[in-house]
């Protein structure tokens, strides 16, 4: 009895230590990040204030930009995670289905009573009900649901959805927030394969509904396509899929072109996802996207010029950016220091690794691409961006980028293999202890 009484006692003030640090964590971190001796002249322009990146933080995390008329009221989405007992379709998705599709859970958005309930195995993990009550508290990272009293109305999703993972303090995929990393586990093709209406898709490409699904199966956790609503193309030539991994949203600070392919900056890349991908509502320009040959189905949806009377996007380019660039890049403490300290060495002189991967940013200073010839890689995916070329991927934190695989399709299993293609490629003549070594160092990044 009494142990029992103390167990959830203490439960109950874990939950609340949790909440507390969180709190002070997200506290520490904003005042770490504006904090300014030297005051603005008149005219001069203000560093980003602790309000603009709450801001930016807040947009990350929760807007839809409203999105919503895509995956609820298009593709309804909602209807399915609702399922049939709860005013949707079909079986519904219970908060284990969820997690194993890889959606996280955010902790701290938990009441405590609940979160106790949850540990004592008092809460139905099961019944889509429940995964209903998350959304209502707003817990699921990067989902949003709306609702009508207890009736889930529509969904939509934030850049959360992708760029965040959490901690798994509290349970496998439930914790505090991991803002900017990519979530390797989050099965886009499998939830987006949901939607009970896909004529959105089918009418987009102009395919039929089970080739959607088809491509939509193929993706796999921790992928997603953004250049096929673009080109429709699905397939790489040996027939794997063409989605490439999930990248990180932190370290981009000081690097000039983004993606994998190096479709632009971050503000425009940040506005071409909130349109195009996302759905949300708002106004873009890129003429690069009325090359009907390079790009049919943009060219042929009007993707180069969108324009919409509402625009829910474009003011909260400026604060999402500032957040962005402030995420903070996490590093792993376990390595070998000593072999990391060689691998330096072997970096930035025998690999020639520096040459393009420049510190700090480990990206080139400059115009950081590349063509596929450069690094003996085929030129599939860098033939799908307007520049042809692959951009070098800035290798920071690696330690939130290890499942997977590396390169943009996820093709090299290991660091290691990525060292041998490199070695082979650039005719190195690495012997297995330095690749060892580098590996190290690229560990610690
Ligand atoms: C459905 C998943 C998904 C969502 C939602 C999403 N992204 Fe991404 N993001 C990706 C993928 C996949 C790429 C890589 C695209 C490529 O290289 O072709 C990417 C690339 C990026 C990059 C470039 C990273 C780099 O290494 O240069 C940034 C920055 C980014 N996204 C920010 C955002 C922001 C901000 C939002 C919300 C407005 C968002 N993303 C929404 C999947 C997503
Ligand atoms: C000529 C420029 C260039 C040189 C030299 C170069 N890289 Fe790269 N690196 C790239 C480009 C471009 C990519 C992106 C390839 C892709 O995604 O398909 C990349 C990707 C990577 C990745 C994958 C990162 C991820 O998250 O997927 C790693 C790791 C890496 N390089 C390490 C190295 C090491 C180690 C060396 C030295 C042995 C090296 N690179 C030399 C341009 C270069």
């Amino acid at each position: 009895m009494i142990a029992k009484a103390l167990g959830r006692l203490l439960a109950l003030l874990g939950a609340a230590l949790v909440l507390y640090l969180a709190v002070v964590l997200v506290n520490v971190t904003i005042a770490a990040v504006s904090t300014s001796t030297a005051k603005p002249s008149r005219g001069a322009a203000a560093p980003p204030s602790s309000r603009v990146l709450a801001r930016g933080r807040q947009i990350f995390r929760f807007d839809t930009f409203g999105d919503q008329a895509f995956w609820g009221s298009a593709l309804q989405l909602h209807r399915a995670i609702a399922g049939s007992k709860n005013g949707g379709v079909g079986p519904g998705v219970s908060p284990k289905t969820a997690l194993s599709v890889g959606l996280k859970v955010d902790a701290t958005r938990i009441p405590t009573s609940v979160a106790a309930a949850i540990k004592a195995g008092k809460v139905n993990l099961n019944d889509p009900k429940v995964t209903l009550t998350l959304l209502k508290l707003n817990a699921v990272v990067g989902v949003r649901g709306f609702f009508r009293g207890n009736r889930l109305t529509s969904m939509g999703i934030t850049c959360a959805f992708c760029h965040s993972t959490v901690d798994n303090s509290f349970a496998p995929g439930i914790g505090r927030r991991r803002d900017g990393w990519p979530n390797r586990d989050l099965n886009v093709g499998a939830i987006v394969g949901l939607a009970p209406n896909k004529k959105p898709i089918t009418g987009l490409l102009q395919v039929d509904e089970a080739t959607v699904n088809k491509v939509l199966a193929s993706w796999g956790p921790g992928k997603f396509d953004a250049e096929l609503f673009l080109d429709g193309k699905a397939f790489r030539p040996d027939g794997k899929s063409a989605a490439t991994l999930i990248p990180a949203a932190f370290g981009l600070d000081g690097i000039n072109l983004h993606t994998y392919t190096g479709w632009g900056s971050v503000p425009y890349w940040n506005a071409f996802v909130a349109n195009l991908e996302m759905h949300g509502i708002g106004n873009f320009d890129d003429d690069r996207l009325s090359n009907a040959k390079q790009f049919p189905v943009a060219a042929r949806a009007g993707f180069a010029h969108v324009r919409n009377k509402r625009d829910l996007i474009t003011s909260k380019l400026g604060p999402l950016h500032l957040y962005q660039l402030s995420l903070p890049v996490p590093h792993s403490k376990r390595f070998n220091r000593a072999a990391a300290r060689r691998g330096k060495a072997i970096f930035n002189g025998k690999g020639r690794c520096a040459n393009c991967h420049m510190p700090p940013a480990f990206s080139d200073a400059g115009w950081n691409l590349h063509t596929g010839e450069e690094i003996c890689t085929d030129n599939f995916q860098s033939s799908r961006s307007p520049t042809f070329r692959y951009r070098t991927t800035p290798l920071r934190g690696i330690v939130a980028k290890t499942k997977g695989g590396f390169y943009h399709d996820g093709r090299y299993p290991t660091l290691r293999a990525v060292v041998d293609h490199y070695d082979s490629c650039f005719k190195l003549g690495l012997s297995s202890r330095e690749k060892t070594e580098l590996v190290e160092y690229l560990r610690g990044r």
